[in-house]
């Protein structure tokens, strides 16, 4: 009965959030990119490169309806230690409302230096993004993976979501390799992750 009651409310949530983040995708389809909210095992696998001991903080881009964000919070992280980009207000509304805490900023992942001015000086350990990378030129991405792994510490990774065969940041283009992190067919639609860093040394 308790399990029956919990299903439906887990039922419930979901059908709530895909209605949140379709109404979304009506509105700005460019920006929000992808039409369903990102899966459960997409999410705790992107998460999963949080080292919630580093002491340092975690920088989520484009976090929509929170399915990421609450998988960063499952790893450990303290919510006063994510920082996340959103760029729709009405996606920030709610996210403060479900994850009280968190640092949700209202901006975009391309203005970084603006959106990160309250945390300047703050090292990062890892950065998760699901923004929709290839609506924007090329130059800008590369751009945004060099300034987000200035704020890192060497071998650290920014993990990406996209749904095209190739990584939306090539290599070649600056100090960072690119690696391919995995293909999540539970993914609608399927999914590859893909890990930016420098190299330690
Ligand atoms: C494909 S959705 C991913 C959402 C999230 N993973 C989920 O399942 O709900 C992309 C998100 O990035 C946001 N976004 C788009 N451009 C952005 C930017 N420049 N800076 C920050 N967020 C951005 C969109 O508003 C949207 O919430």
């Amino acid at each position: 009965m308790g399990k029956g009651l919990d299903m439906r409310k887990a039922l419930a949530e979901r059908f709530d959030e895909e209605l949140r983040f379709f109404k979304g995708w009506i509105d700005k389809p460019k920006a929000v990119g992808s039409i369903i909210p990102t899966s459960g095992v997409t999410a705790r696998r992107m998460a999963s490169v949080v080292r919630p001991d580093s002491g340092d903080a975690v920088l989520e881009l484009g976090p929509g309806t929170g399915v990421i964000t609450r998988a960063i919070l499952e790893r450990g992280i303290k919510p006063e230690n994510l920082i996340s980009i959103e760029y729709s207000a009405e996606f920030v509304e709610r996210l403060r409302a479900d994850y009280p805490g968190v640092n949700f900023i209202h901006g975009s992942a391309f203005d970084l230096d603006e959106a990160l001015a309250p945390w300047k000086g703050r090292r990062f350990d890892s950065v998760i993004s699901a923004i929709p990378m290839l609506n924007f030129p090329l130059p800008e991405r590369v751009d945004l993976v060099e300034r987000l792994l200035d704020l890192m510490p060497p071998g650290r990774p920014i993990v990406q979501i996209t749904y095209g065969a190739l990584s939306p940041v090539p290599a070649g283009k600056g100090s960072y390799s690119v690696k391919h992190f995995d293909f999540v067919v539970r993914n609608i639609p399927p999914a590859q992750l893909w890990i930016y860093r420098r190299s330690e040394q």
